[in-house]
Parts: structure tokens; C-alpha cells; sequence
């Protein structure tokens, strides 16, 4: 017997977006979900694969749920800010922040991601006219020749910047702030430490991806992208959304927080340009 399920068959980065989006597919079965986001759920139901291999677990999927949320929340005051943005939500995978935030008929939303996770998404979520799929390396310059560079820019990059090496992200970084005339970078990063101890995170290393940027602190960013200005640095333990995890990440948290060697080791970045 067929199955009419897409087939995943995916290596490296790209394979790490399924372990998120199965996160927030488990989250939204939850008797009390974070995100609630019916669309992962959906997506999840249609891709065969066995779900098992992402390690991910509904007691484990609040640490992706989490910031999920802490990047909807940055994204939804950008909007309400700004509604005629334009929103480059990069390295996005299959994740439906349009969905969830439905923003306003006069943004343009772009998601960009490698060609094999853009088919997916082509073929998994719904189609609107004004959500853009890019299909490409975030690194690459040659997408931005379709970007309007006349409007207020919001680029997020939720759980890339590790993957990208320090003189790619700079680049790309640098590539926002000049093409576009005003704007915000949301993006989350991993301290060094982090990045030294990829080996403990069982998502990254079954996929066979490699981390490379650690960023420790905002004057990382400052010093290396002229024209941004810090808005928020928040530590995970210190997002709104913190609370929301069960009791023993909340431990963890506290534990790391006292640590100054681990109190950095994941980071949310908001910069203005
Ligand atoms: C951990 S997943 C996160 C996916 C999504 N942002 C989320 O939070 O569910 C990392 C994503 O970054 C993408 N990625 C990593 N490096 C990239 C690059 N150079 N160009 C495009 N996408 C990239 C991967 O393909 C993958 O979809």
C-alpha cells in the first residue's frame, strides 16, 4: 500500500526543523499547549517519518515552545508597529509563524530557507499572496535582489545563527542592515559554550550539522554590524515565557543563571537599525 504522506529524506541544518516542528505538533496536544499551534500538528500528520528518531518528547517540546513564543511575542510588536513591513524570517523550516500571527494585508512576509526544506513548505502549507517562499541559503546574496528595500524590515532567525559561520552571519547581518532602510533583527544565539558542547544536543548531532557561530554578548553584534542599536538581550531563563516551562527546566534555569560560565549559553537578540 501507498502512502499519500511526503517522504522526508533529509540530512545536516535542514533536518533539525523537524524536531522543532515536532515539538510544536506535541505542544499542541498538550492539555495545556505554549504555542497551540494546530498548523504543526497538521503538517506533522502529512510528512511519514518516523517521529521517534527527532528524540523529541512532549516533556522535552517546551524548551522549543518556549521560544517560539518569545519570538511570536518580538515579531507581533514589530507589526503592530510597523503594518507595511516587511518580514524575513529566515532559516524558517516549516514553521507557520505567518499562520499564527496573521499579519496584516500590507506586509510582505518572506520564508526563506534551503531548496529542500522550501519544496516542503510549498507542499505543506497553505498559499497566501503575501507569503513569499525563498528557496536558498540564507547566506546567499542573490535573494535579496527580490526584497523591497523601501520598508520597515523585520528579519527573525529563530534557532539559526549556530548554524551559520561567524563570517556568514556577520555578512548576512550586515546584507539586512544595508539593503533595507530601517528595521529590526530578532534572533536567537548560542554562547561558545554552547557551541563547544554541540555534542550534548542529541538534535544537532544525529542530524550530522555542525554549529560554528558562538556570540556571547550584544557587543558582539555592535561592534561587528555597524548601524544596529540594542533594543533587548534576554537570557532564556530570563524570557516572558520562561514560566511557562515545567518545573524542572525552571531548575535548570536557576542553576545555569548562577553559573556565569553557563548563564549565557542561549540568548535572544533584539537590534534596530
Ligand atoms: C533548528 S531549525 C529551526 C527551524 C525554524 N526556525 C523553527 O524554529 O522551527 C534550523 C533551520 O535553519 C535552516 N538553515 C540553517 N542554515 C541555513 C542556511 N544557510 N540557509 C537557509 N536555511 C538554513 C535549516 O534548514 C533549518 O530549517
Amino acid at each position: 500500500m501507498t502512502s499519500d504522506k511526503a517522504r522526508v529524506d533529509l540530512r545536516g541544518a535542514p533536518q533539525t526543523m523537524l524536531a522543532t516542528l515536532y515539538a510544536k505538533a506535541l505542544d499542541a496536544d498538550l492539555p495545556a499547549p505554549i504555542l497551540g499551534d494546530v498548523y504543526a500538528k497538521e503538517v506533522v500528520g502529512r510528512i511519514d517519518y518516523d517521529w521517534a528518531k527527532t528524540t523529541i518528547t512532549a516533556a522535552r517540546s517546551p524548551s522549543v515552545t518556549t521560544r517560539t513564543a518569545h519570538f511570536d511575542e518580538w515579531a507581533r510588536q514589530f507589526l503592530a508597529a510597523h503594518p507595511s513591513a516587511v518580514v524575513l524570517h529566515l532559516g524558517c523550516g516549516l514553521d507557520a509563524r505567518f499562520f499564527r500571527l496573521e499579519p496584516g494585508p500590507g506586509v510582505d512576509w518572506y520564508d526563506i530557507d534551503y531548496p529542500e526544506v522550501a519544496a516542503l513548505r510549498r507542499q505543506l502549507l497553505p498559499e497566501r499572496d503575501r507569503n513569499h517562499v525563498v528557496a536558498g541559503s540564507v547566506t546567499d546574496p542573490a535573494w535579496f535582489a527580490e526584497i523591497p528595500s523601501d520598508r520597515p524590515t523585520l528579519m527573525i532567525g529563530e534557532g539559526l545563527t549556530m548554524y551559520l559561520t561567524e563570517r556568514d552571519g556577520v555578512g548576512l547581518l550586515r546584507r539586512v542592515v544595508d539593503h533595507c532602510p530601517s528595521g529590526e533583527l530578532q534572533f536567537d544565539a548560542f554562547s561558545s559554550l554552547g557551541i563547544r558542547t554541540q555534542w550534548s544536543n542529541s538534535v544537532v548531532r544525529r542530524s550530522g550539522a555542525k554549529l560554528h557561530w558562538g556570540i556571547n554578548r550584544p557587543d558582539d553584534i555592535l561592534t561587528a554590524v555597524p548601524g544596529t542599536r540594542l533594543l533587548q538581550w534576554v537570557r532564556w531563563f530570563e524570557s516572558d515565557t520562561y514560566g511557562k516551562l515545567p518545573r524542572a527546566y525552571r531548575m535548570l534555569g536557576k542553576v545555569m543563571a548562577l553559573v556565569p560560565a553557563t548563564a549565557n549559553m542561549s540568548q535572544y537578540h533584539r537590534y534596530a537599525f
